[in-house]
């Protein structure tokens, strides 16, 4: 079976993308040098080669100092457009993208430049190249709830104008549990955003309970750990919420020694909706058929639980019940042509 023609055919959503997690070298060179931002790197080979991580906390080290080459609303504008295409030529054709605006706004770029560069580059998405798109805005939880308000604040013109989507959780998970951000996300919901957090990354299965009943999340990013707890995993397959699984990031950042020994497939059999991402493609060495490549080899997945993330793709995403159903029947048909 060829897994990569058989994916990039079926219509599929990416849940789990960090925009500036897609700054490749080249685009770093490029953007330091339009915008004479100094950079510890002659090359782009010198920057690949920065990218060694053995936990989360080196990575995120990394990406915080690679972003600070984003500076005006073109970059940003350049940076999602450039996710995009790679998106399209993978065969995917709905993303609910991450960003980090306070990981610019704390540098003194605004707030508005990052979030109207990102949309304008969705909105030109959407008509050149088909892909449907939703922002969300995810909470750095390494800074303080009241710091998350302050940004939370900011993007009310956004949220009431439907140009942000949904809100998350993410950067360094251990020492910062969910329930400090429990008042936030009650806000959160309460201005109908759509809530996710990054939870058993990192962390302990108890911090994925925790974001399901005291943030109150649709959806959990990575979700891992929960495995520890067989109680717990009940619960999520019960509630049909959908994790956001990331192979790739999984094995950079070594969470797994292996992608023989990724959970995917145990997921799978106890009943979890997860779903394939990329997470911070330029920086973990693939886009999301590389993801659905790499550990479909591994696991030796075959057709009917490929088609299943496919399917859960799309399930688990905030696309009405009307458009998800027309893409759950295009890939049955597909999946019935492919065989
Ligand atoms: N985990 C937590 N925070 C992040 C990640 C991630 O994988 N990527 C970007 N910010
Ligand atoms: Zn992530």
């Amino acid at each position: 079976m060829d897994v990569r023609s058989l994916v990039r055919g079926l219509p599929k959503a990416e849940l789990h993308l960090h925009l500036e997690g897609s700054l490749e070298p080249e685009m770093l060179m490029r953007l330091a040098t339009r915008n004479r931002v100094e950079i510890p790197f002659r090359s782009v080979e010198e920057i690949r080669a920065a990218y060694r991580f053995t936990e989360l906390q080196d990575f995120l080290d990394i990406y915080y100092q690679g972003m600070n080459v984003l500076r005006v609303e073109e970059d940003f504008y350049d940076l999602t457009t450039a996710y995009l295409e790679r998106a399209a030529a993978d065969g995917t054709v709905h993303v609910e993208v991450f960003y980090d605006p306070q990981g610019h706004t704390t540098r003194g770029v605004p707030f508005s430049t990052a979030t109207d560069g990102i949309l304008a580059a969705l909105d030109d998405g959407r008509e050149k190249l088909g892909i449907t798109s939703l922002l969300i805005l995810c909470i750095l939880r390494h800074l303080s709830e009241d710091e998350g308000f302050a940004t939370f604040r900011e993007a009310e013109p956004w949220i009431a104008d439907r140009r942000i989507a949904g809100l998350g959780l993410d950067s360094t998970e251990k020492g910062h549990p969910p329930g400090k951000f429990q008042r936030l996300f009650a806000a959160a919901r309460e201005a109908g955003l759509k809530l996710v957090a990054h939870a058993g990354e990192e962390g302990p299965a108890s911090y994925v309970a925790d974001a399901v009943d005291l943030l109150g999340v649709d959806r959990i990013d990575h979700g891992n750990r929960a495995l520890e707890d067989p109680v717990l995993v009940r619960r999520l397959s019960d509630m049909g919420i959908a994790l956001t699984v990331c192979p790739l990031s999984n094995l950079r950042l070594r969470g797994v020694t292996s992608l023989e020994r990724h959970p995917l497939k145990r997921m799978l059999d106890a009943g979890l909706k997860a779903t394939v991402n990329s997470d911070d493609p330029s920086y973990f060495g693939g886009y999301l058929l590389d993801n659905f490549v790499a550990v479909a080899e591994a696991l030796d997945l075959d057709r009917p639980e490929l088609s299943t993330l496919v399917r859960n793709s799309i399930e688990g995403s905030f696309l009405d019940a009307s458009t998800r159903q027309v893409h759950l029947d295009r890939i049955d048909r597909a999946v019935a042509a492919h065989g």
